[in-house]
């Protein structure tokens, strides 16, 4: 419950824009509320007013703005969830009862041993779970009032929004047509609750105009920018750096004395890892290794042995690969997964996003960067990862630019599954790859046998140490 959905890079700019803000702000797409509470946690006092049409925020903003609408459980078709009927009808028990839910139906499905696991635990702590999440509804209230919240369309909210310079709209529509709908698919079954009739709210171009037209400040947040839009609202007042888990952009009519986009500031510490020359040999013998490592170290490897072109940023999960005790390469994680593949079955919360794989470069052996790509999808990553996230894990997604529609380096390994031609012509690629399913050892060995090709085969000992001391 009140997971960030607007990424953190956004919260923080939203915060900076606090003081330019007028009396009246009106969120349109509440969600989590992110918004929201950024504004409050940051001493915003004005009055705020939210809008959103799916059941799971409209009970929580209408708590927050101490409203309420009627729910019921569909018991025909969700009997198992008869124990949430007791906490139905107030407004913090409906709130407590539907996150509780959604919650829970995560897992229904049960194909597997872990959602069975997690479905029949939910189940029998049906009651415990609304009452400990009532608890956090009343922390959250303390920090987050609302001041209104309507159930309603977003195209028919801003109509209904004072134009001038009193109310701002602040909005980050979905970036997906029909994304949440897939979301809350189970959630909208368990519950009888009127939902409002509404339009799709992801073309983000159309809203722009819509709410550009209304004469009155605005901000507006996308993770998918387009000329288009660009063409409506002019150029971003700020973005996330290239490379961040999430690329946001953010733009608004409200002058700032600071225009700024958020900066990059990579520290870089250096350590004396050994690297893998030319001369060093990868085969069944050796021994594939990871090694949990500080940020500042692994910007300095990244610094030696990344791409030039490719700007960086910071990744909480560090790791430096090596074979043999020899460094090989460097993987980086961030727990905030956004590109999400839609058509696997995947667990919301199973994700970890790879910021980072890169692999030294090697004459003698052309196809590391896969070995590092199999590297990051081990069960020992994976068990790795997890105790690091204290969350379970099951896949992982990547972004990759490139000239061409397909990443050599992903194929075969990661499996694409969307892929955004970009305005310079690059494209844009999301992979995608389950975690866990071999260890270092069956890594070290499929690679060998897939990719590995050795280009000192069939020669003498000597050329594979000329080859080193050409490159030195
Ligand atoms: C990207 S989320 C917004 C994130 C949110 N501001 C937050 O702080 O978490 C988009 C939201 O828009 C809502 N939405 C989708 N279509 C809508 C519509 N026509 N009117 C109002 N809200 C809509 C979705 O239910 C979703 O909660």
């Amino acid at each position: 419950m009140f997971q960030g959905v607007v990424h953190a890079n956004a919260r923080k700019i939203i915060a900076r824009y606090i003081e330019r803000l007028p009396r009246n702000v009106h969120i349109i797409g509440s969600g989590n509320f992110s918004i929201e509470t950024t504004l409050r946690a940051n001493g915003y006092r004005g009055t705020i007013t939210g809008c959103d049409i799916s059941l799971y925020s409209c009970v929580l903003g209408t708590y927050l703005a101490g409203g309420n609408i009627s729910v019921v459980l569909n018991s025909i078709e969700f009997p198992e969830l008869m124990a949430l009927e007791s906490h139905l009808g107030d407004s913090e028990g409906n709130a407590a009862a539907v996150a509780v839910a959604l919650q829970t139906l995560r897992f229904r499905k049960r194909d597997n041993h872990y959602k069975r696991r997690m479905y029949n635990a939910h189940i029998r702590r049906l009651d415990a779970l609304c009452e400990e999440t009532r608890h956090k509804l009343r922390q959250k209230h303390l920090v987050v009032r609302l001041d209104d919240f309507h159930a309603l369309d977003g195209w028919q909210r801003v109509a209904e929004i004072p134009s001038g310079d009193d109310h701002a709209i602040v909005t980050f529509p979905p970036t997906y047509s029909g994304g949440y709908e897939r979301l809350y698919a189970e959630l909208e079954r368990a519950f009888h609750w009127e939902r409002p009739e509404y339009q799709d709210l992801s073309d983000i171009a159309e809203i722009a105009r819509g709410v550009a037209a209304r004469s009155g400040p605005w901000i507006i947040g996308t993770e998918q920018p387009t000329a288009e839009l660009e063409r409506e609202v002019g150029e971003p007042i700020a973005l996330s750096p290239r490379g961040s888990a999430v690329n946001i952009s953010l733009y608004s009519n409200i002058p700032t004395l600071n225009a700024q986009l958020i900066r990059r500031r990579v520290n870089t510490q250096k350590r004396n890892w050994v690297r893998l020359t030319e001369s060093d040999t990868i085969d069944e013998s050796s021994l594939l290794s990871v090694h949990a490592i500080s940020k500042p170290e692994a910007n300095h490897i990244r610094a030696v042995y990344g791409s030039v072109d490719i700007q960086q940023s910071d990744a909480p999960f560090c790791y430096a690969v090596a074979v043999d005790g020899n460094l090989l390469g460097l993987l980086m994680f961030a727990p905030d997964v956004r590109p999400r593949p839609p058509q696997v079955d995947v667990g919301d919360r199973e994700g970890v996003y790879l910021m980072c794989d890169l692999a030294v470069s090697s004459e003698r052996y052309h196809r590391l960067g896969k070995l590092i790509l199999m590297v990051a999808r081990s069960e020992e990553m994976r068990r790795e990862l997890e105790n690091r996230l204290v969350r379970r894990l099951t896949w992982a997604v990547t972004t990759a630019f490139s000239r061409y529609p397909e990443s050599m380096k992903y194929r075969g390994v990661f499996r694409r599954f969307s892929r955004v031609r970009l305005e310079n012509g690059m494209y844009k690629l999301n992979y995608f790859s389950r975690l866990g399913e071999q260890s270092l050892r069956e890594v070290l060995r499929e690679w060998i046998r897939r990719f590995r090709t050795d280009s000192t085969d069939g020669l003498p000992k000597s050329h594979s140490c000329c080859l080193e001391k050409r490159r030195n």
